[in-house]
Order: structure tokens, then sequence, then C-alpha cells
């Protein structure tokens, strides 16, 4: 049985699975039941400064977008940080700490851009026995316009600024919980490590509108006929979150820096998938929003059945494992050379690999042969660019096959080439070509 027990910059759990800042960890209440559902660490829900608690809207504050099944593909809200009094929950806090020693506990921090501000705090939260802090320069609504959030996650000297305030006034661990809602998600790294930042989190929720209601022509959630935007989440940002994440873990002057992962993750499948790309441990909101807290289960035993598969001892043997796999685009092998296979067992003639290959790729997929309707690559005019794969109805219908070495290529008509080549050395490519000359 794989052992799935995670030591993150020495905050240690029983598994990977942390459920992040946000409502599922609001209050003793869902934390308690979190972890005897089985998660393996929370992120208490963003604590603010002493003195009177923020303001939420008292109207509708999720957004979403649905699937054809109506399964909820992605939220929006436009929720703030706790509007709970701060030592009503750094007690509660202290008391879940001491009825779970075992799991990881962390407090969210998000306080203006004053160091006296965060080394006020600081004292204050690590009385409750937290296990670390992860600062929130992430939430990119209501509390960005009063300066902090996100409008210090956007600046890297603020962040770099913070984390050092936070290094100097605590002995937590320090997670700095980045947002995406910027360029390139290096900079914000770069910074919370040269702070001396223990980790980075992320991600946080992406600036969205998600859809505008047509009668009232007021944006969702409507607040009284007006709306503003909001953060999004859910597996519809996964994509977005692994490849920021990919890009931290590649960095070379953020090589090593552990990551929490944040961003969509349902399933074993997506936590594995974070961790592989460098994630040392993962969080999740939407899904345990969307399911209940009993999801982990589901996450634990496949994770670990996976593992078992494979033959992964524990979390080490797999935490960044495909990062070296994450090229620049001008190192792929253009030798590599794939067409599509068209299964006609599995095919129900449904047209749809036709349609989009005919008006929007390569011309090469049959309607009718013969006069009877049927459909089959051709290989001559097929690229592989793999859009047929993703609009076939019929999973595995239609897969690549890669070309042996040594094999016809019928569209170009030349002879598959053995030896690597990327567009660095193409003799197309200018840059190239001046460096032969
Ligand atoms: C309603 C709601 C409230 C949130 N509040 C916070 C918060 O207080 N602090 C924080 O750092 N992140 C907050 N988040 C962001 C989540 O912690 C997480 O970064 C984000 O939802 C992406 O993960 P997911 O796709 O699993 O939901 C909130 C998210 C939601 C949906
Ligand atoms: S891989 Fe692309 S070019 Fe080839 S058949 Fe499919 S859609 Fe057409
Ligand atoms: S999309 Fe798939 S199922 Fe439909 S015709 Fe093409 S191969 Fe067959």
């Amino acid at each position: 049985m794989a052992d799935l027990r995670n030591n993150f910059v020495g905050i240690k759990s029983p598994n990977p699975f942390w459920l992040a800042s946000a409502p599922p960890t609001d209050k003793a209440y869902n934390v308690e039941r979190a972890f005897k559902a089985g998660w393996g660490g929370v992120v208490w829900k963003t604590l603010g400064e002493e003195g009177p608690p923020v303001v939420n809207v008292n109207g509708p504050r999720y957004g979403a977008i649905w699937g054809a099944d109506r399964r909820l593909l992605g939220l929006n809200n436009i929720e703030l940080i706790t509007d709970r009094d701060l030592y009503t929950n750094l007690r509660e806090m202290k008391q879940v700490k001491m009825n779970w020693p075992d799991r990881a506990l962390i407090a969210s921090i998000m306080v203006p851009c004053e160091e006296n501000a965060w080394k006020s705090i600081l004292p204050l939260v690590e009385e409750t026995g937290a296990d670390g802090i992860e600062l929130n320069f992430g939430c990119p609504h209501g509390m960005s316009e009063r300066g902090m959030g996100a409008a210090v996650g956007q600046v890297p000297e603020y962040i770099e600024m913070v984390v050092r305030w936070c290094k100097q006034y605590t002995r937590m661990p320090v997670i700095t919980k980045l947002t995406p809602n910027i360029a390139d998600i290096r900079k914000p790294a770069r910074a919370a490590k040269a702070g001396g930042t223990d980790a980075v989190s992320l991600i946080n929720t992406i600036n969205s509108i998600t859809s505008v209601n047509l009668d009232t022509f007021s944006p969702e959630p409507s607040i009284n006929g007006k709306g503003s935007h909001g953060g999004y989440c859910g597996p519809a940002v996964k994509p977005i979150a692994l490849n920021m994440v990919a890009e931290i873990a590649r960095d070379p002057e953020t090589y090593g820096l552990p990551i929490s992962g944040i961003g969509g993750i349902t399933t074993w499948r997506d936590a594995a998938e974070f961790m592989v790309l460098g994630s040392g441990n993962v969080q999740v909101c939407t899904a345990a929003m969307t399911y209940g807290f009993k999801i982990v289960q589901e996450m634990i035993t496949g994770l670990s059945d996976w593992m078992d598969a494979k033959g992964h001892r524990d979390l080490d043997d797999i935490c960044g494992r495909a990062v070296s796999n994450v090229s620049d685009w001008q190192y792929l092998n253009l030798n590599y050379i794939a067409k599509a296979k068209i299964d006609q067992d599995s095919c129900i003639k449904c047209g749809r690999c036709h349609i989009a290959c005919e008006d929007t790729s390569h011309q090469a997929i049959t309607q009718f042969v013969d006069g009877v309707r049927h459909f089959e690559v051709m290989e001559d005019e097929c690229v592989g660019c793999n859009l047929c794969v993703n609009v076939c109805p019929v999973q595995d219908c239609i897969t690549m096959v890669a070309l042996e070495p040594g094999t016809l290529d019928e569209r170009t008509g030349k002879v598959v080439d053995p030896n690597y080549a990327n567009w660095t050395t193409h003799p197309n490519n200018p840059m190239a070509r001046q460096a032969a000359e």
C-alpha cells in the first residue's frame, strides 16, 4: 500500500489533500467534519485584521458555467475574506488544532500592506498552534480595491517586502499564495523566494464575469441589477493552474521551491497531475463545495491504487516527475510524425470528425466511400493535428498512431527521420539560417 504521508515544508499531514482557504474552512464546525472525512489539512478561511470584520453582499455571490449534463465546470464568486470576528476564528483554530494534532492547520492571512499590521497579527496566529501561514495575495475582488489581495500579488516588490516581514516576525513556515491575474507567474514566485518564503501556493481565483442576464442586462451574480467581476475556479481553471505550477517548477530561478498546487482539482488524477508537475501537495475548494467533504476518500483511494499499480512507494516517487518533460515549443521534435486512425468497429458514423477536419483542418477524412457513408483518414492529407480525436464523441474511437522511423509519410513523400530535430536548427528558421551562414 502506497505511503501517502506528506511533509510539506516541515508541515506533516497523513495525506497530501488539504482544503483550500474558502467557505469549507471558515469555521470549526466545517473543519472538524472535514477532518473526520479524512482531509489531511486545511487552510483556514482568510483572516483579516482586528476590528469590525468585512461585510459580504447579502444576495447571490456565485456565478457558474455548466457542462451539457449540468455538471458544474466553473464557479465564480464575489465573496470576501472571513466576515467573522478575528478572535472567534483564532479561538476555534486553537481548539481544532488541539483536537486534531496529526492534521495540518494553516492560517491564511490578509491584512493591509503595512509592517505593523503583519507584525501585530502574526503572534496571535502563532498562539493558536497553527502549523504555518499562507499569505493571501490572490483575492481578485473587493479586497484588491482596498490595496490587499491581488493588488499586492500583482506587484513583485510588495510580495517580497511582505514575505520578508513575515519571515522576520514569525517562526511558522510561510506559504505565499499567488494570484493568476498576472502575465508572467514566474515574477511573483521569484519575488516570494527572494523575500524568503518557504513555499508558494497557486492558483487563487481568476478575474471573470461568467454570464450576463439578457433581460436585465446585469452581469451574474446580480445584486440589485448590478454585477462585479468575481474570482473563477473549479475544473475549468485546472489547465491554467497546471501551466502556472509547471512554469514555476521548471524556472531555474525558482527550481526546487516547494509548491502547493490549487485549481480545479476534483479527482485523484487531477491531484496526481499537479504533483508530477512539481506540487508537493494539493489544495481543493470547488470540488468540496460541489460534492461534499467525503470526496477526499475517492482521492485517497484513487491516488493510492494508482501508485500501487505503478510501483510508486511514496509521494517523493511521483512529485515533479513530469517537470523535465515540459518543454518550450522550439525544442519539440519536428521529426515525430503521427496520423489519426479510426476504429471502424466503434465508429457510430456521426460525421463530426469529417466536418471538423473538412472545414477547419486538412480535408483528410472521408464522408462517403463508393456512395456509402464511411469515415476514414486519408493518410496522404492528414497532418496529425488530432482535432478529430477531440471532437469525436466516442472515446478511443480515433487514436493517433506514430509513424515508425524509416517508413514513408505519404503526405510529404519523405521517409520518417529517426533523429531528433527541432525548430532551432530547421532550415526554415531565419535565425538558424543566419547561424549557418
Ligand atoms: C467562495 C470562495 C471563497 C474563497 N475565499 C478565499 C479566501 O478567503 N482566501 C483564499 O486564499 N482563497 C479563497 N478562495 C480561493 C480558493 O482557496 C482556491 O484558491 C480557488 O477556489 C481555486 O481552487 P478550486 O478550483 O479547487 O476551487 C475562495 C474560493 C471560493 C470559491
Ligand atoms: S488528425 Fe487532423 S488532419 Fe488528421 S484527420 Fe484528424 S483532424 Fe484531419
Ligand atoms: S467522430 Fe468518431 S464516431 Fe463520429 S464519424 Fe468520426 S470517428 Fe466515427
